[in-house]
C-alpha cells in the first residue's frame, strides 16, 4: 500500500477542497520517547514493529505558517531563512506535500520556526510534520479528528504521530496493513513535578538518519527479535509508573529502554554509535550521582544529546551539576495546539 492510498482513504473528496486564501498557523510540541519506536514493519507507511510511549515538551516544538504560493513552485523557510529546494529539509517537505496537491497542483509557502536544534536527535521532524499536518487541515478545512491527523503525520515521520498532544502519548502499533489502526493516543495523566532536562552535547547534524539506522538494526542484528518483548514489558512498567507517580520506576525503565535500543545499534553491522565521548562522560556522571542517592535518569535518541529525567524538588541540585542544562516542565507550560 502507498502513502497516497492512505491519504485518499482518509480524505476522499476533501483532497479536492479549495484552499483557504488566508495564511494559517499551527504549533506542535516535540516529543521524547520514554519507550522507543525502533524498527518498522512497513517502511513506506512508517508502521512500527512495536508500540511506543512519549512525553511532549510543552512549548518546545515547531510553529508553522502555511499559505498557497501563486508561483509554480514551493517556498520553504526555516527560522527566517529561505531554504534551497535541493536541501534535505526541502526535499522531505516537498515530497510530503506532493501527497496533498490534488488536481489543482497547489504550491505552498511554508514558514517553519523551531525552538529546538534541528537533526540533533531532538525530534525536530516529529514536531515539524505534526505542525504541518495541523496547518494543512486548517488551510483546506478538512476537519479531521486527531487520530486521522496522527496517521497523516506518521506518513511524514513515524514519531510525528505522537506530537499532536501535550503530555504522555502512546502510539499503538496497530495490526492492519493499511496502518489505519496505528496512531497516537493521549494518556490523560498530569505529573506536575516531572522535569526533563535537555543536555546538548553537540548540535551538528547526525551522521546517519534514524530511518537508515533503524532499518540496519532490523536487517542485521539477530538480537532484534528480543526487542518487541522488551518493549512490551517496558510499556507496562511505564504506564504503571505514570499511574502511581512512581518516579524511580519511570526513570529506570526509560533509561534501560534507551540503552537497549543503543546496544542494538552497536551490535548491528556496520555498527552505529550516536554517543560521543561527552555523551558517555555524562551518562557516567549520572550513574555516579545515582550512587550518591540523587534520583536522576536519562534517555537518548538518534543523536549524542541526552534528556535527563528528574523531579522538580531536585531541579536546583541537578542544575548545579549540569549548569548548561535546559529544564522543561512538560505539565507546566501550556502549549498552543490550535
Ligand atoms: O520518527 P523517526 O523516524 O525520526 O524515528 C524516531 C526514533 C527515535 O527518536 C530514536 C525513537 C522515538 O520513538 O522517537
Amino acid at each position: 500500500m502507498k502513502k497516497q492510498d492512505v491519504i485518499n482513504q482518509i480524505l476522499g473528496d476533501r483532497l479536492e477542497n479549495l484552499a483557504n486564501p488566508l495564511l494559517v498557523k499551527a504549533f506542535a510540541p516535540t516529543n521524547i520517547a520514554l519507550c522507543k519506536y525502533w524498527g518498522k514493519r512497513d517502511q513506506e507507511l512508517n508502521l512500527p514493529v512495536t508500540s511506543s510511549l512519549s512525553i511532549s515538551l510543552g512549548s518546545k516544538g515547531t510553529s508553522t505558517e502555511l499559505c498557497l504560493n501563486e508561483q509554480a513552485q514551493d517556498i520553504f523557510m526555516l527560522n527566517g531563512e529561505v531554504m534551497s529546494l535541493s536541501s534535505n529539509f526541502s526535499r522531505r517537505l516537498e515530497s510530503f506535500l506532493d501527497l496533498f496537491r490534488g488536481r489543482h497542483s497547489w504550491h505552498f509557502r511554508v514558514e517553519t520556526k523551531t525552538n529546538i536544534p534541528l537533526a540533533a536527535g531532538l525530534a525536530s521532524s516529529a514536531s515539524g510534520f505534526a505542525a504541518l499536518v495541523l496547518a494543512l487541515n486548517k488551510l483546506f478545512d478538512w476537519q479531521l479528528d486527531s487520530h486521522q491527523l496522527s496517521i497523516l503525520a506518521r506518513l511524514g515521520s513515524g514519531s510525528a504521530c505522537r506530537s499532536l498532544w501535550p503530555g504522555f502519548v502512546e502510539w499503538s502499533k496497530g495490526i492492519e496493513r493499511s496502518g489505519m489502526d496505528s496512531y497516537g493516543k493521549e494518556i490523560s495523566a498530569v505529573w506536575a513535578e516531572l522535569c526533563i532536562g535537555l543536555l546538548m552535547v553537540n548540535e551538528n547534524e547526525k551522521p546517519i538518519s534514524s530511518r537508515e539506522a533503524m532499518q540496519r538494526t532490523v536487517d542485521t542484528n539477530m538480537f532484534y527479535s528480543l526487542w518487541p518483548e522488551k518493549v512490551n514489558q517496558d510499556l507496562v512498567a511505564i504506564k504503571k509508573a505514570i499511574d502511581e507517580k512512581d518516579f524511580l520506576l519511570l526513570g529506570k525503565t526509560a533509561e534501560s529502554n534507551a540503552l537497549t535500543m543503543h546496544s542494538l545499534m552497536l551490535s548491528a553491522w556496520p555498527p552505529i554509535q550516536y554517543a560521543l565521548p561527552e555523551t558517555v562522560a555524562v551518562t557516567q556522571k549520572i550513574w555516579a550521582l545515582r550512587q550518591q542517592g540523587i534520583a536522576v535518569y536519562f534517555t537518548q535518541d538518534a543523536g549524542p544529546n541526552l534528556k535527563l529525567l528528574f523531579l522538580s524538588a531536585d531541579a536546583a541540585l541537578i542544575q548545579s551539576h549540569f549548569p548548561t542544562l535546559e529544564i522543561i516542565k512538560p505539565f507546566e507550560t501550556s502549549s498552543s495546539l490550535e
